[in-house]
């Protein structure tokens, strides 16, 4: 995908141009991932959760620690064409990871039922969105989002979905990974399912949120 930049609004709604550049993930920009995770519960999974069921992960090949074969998996899935996610830069310094696939490759979200389809429609899925602690409230996660969008209509997904969390209430940054409704809706995303009625009591109440790509 060639670089992209990005427009946003300041919080004053005045539009302004920040200097944000999107890339896809390779193999060589895994430090970066990293420096973007750090802090995060992304520093132990490096955004295998939602593609592996917990078997899955067991299961990952390789000598090293549970932490250096996530990595070494996310590595294998950056050197494909198709990114597993893009990082978001501002000059040189990493600043947001958005992970972005098709439902099919996504196994836990595929067999989650906190997750489970609407409909057939072959979508690709946000399942996580991460920004350097440094960097948070500025509208980089927006920004991400919309590029992800972009990135997967390139590469021909015909709808893109979230599954967010329900409602516009404050909530502690890391337990916002899968992203918030208002934030999804500002992106252009619209609601397609409402929280599932009688889920359990622990369960985060949330939204199925799809945005149809512009071929
Ligand atoms: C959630 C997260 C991605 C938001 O990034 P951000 O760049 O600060 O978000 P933005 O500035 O684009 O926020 C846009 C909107 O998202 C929503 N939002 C952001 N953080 C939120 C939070 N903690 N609670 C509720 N809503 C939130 C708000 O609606 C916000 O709009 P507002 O600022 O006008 O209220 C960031 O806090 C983060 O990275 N959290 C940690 C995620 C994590 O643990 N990742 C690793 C998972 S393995």
């Amino acid at each position: 995908m060639p670089r992209e930049s990005s427009t946003t609004r300041t919080r004053q709604g005045q539009a302004k141009s920040p200097p944000f550049v999107f890339r896809p993930l390779t193999p060589h920009l895994m430090d970066e991932l990293g420096t973007v995770l750090r802090g995060s519960w992304g520093t132990g999974c490096w955004c295998t959760y939602p593609r592996l069921t917990d078997a899955q992960m067991r299961e990952l090949p390789g000598p090293g620690a549970a932490n250096q074969r996530r990595r070494d998996a996310m590595t294998q899935l950056a050197r494909r064409r198709r990114a597993p996610g893009l990082l978001a830069f501002e000059g040189d310094e990493p600043v947001g990871w958005i992970a972005i696939a098709p439902r099919t490759e996504l196994a836990r979200i595929e067999t989650s039922r906190a997750t489970p389809r609407v409909d057939d429609e072959d979508v690709w899925v946000i399942p996580c969105v991460t920004v350097r602690k440094t960097a948070r409230g500025r509208g980089i996660a927006l920004a991400l989002i919309r590029a992800a969008v972009t990135y997967a209509t390139a590469h021909g997904a015909p709808a893109v979905e979230a599954y967010p969390r329900a409602g516009a209430t404050r909530i502690g940054d890391d337990n916002a990974y899968f992203g918030t409704e208002p934030l999804f809706r500002r992106a252009g995303f619209r609601v397609v399912r409402k929280p599932l009625e009688n889920r359990p009591r622990n369960w985060v109440p949330r939204v199925t949120m799809r945005i149809n790509a512009a071929h």
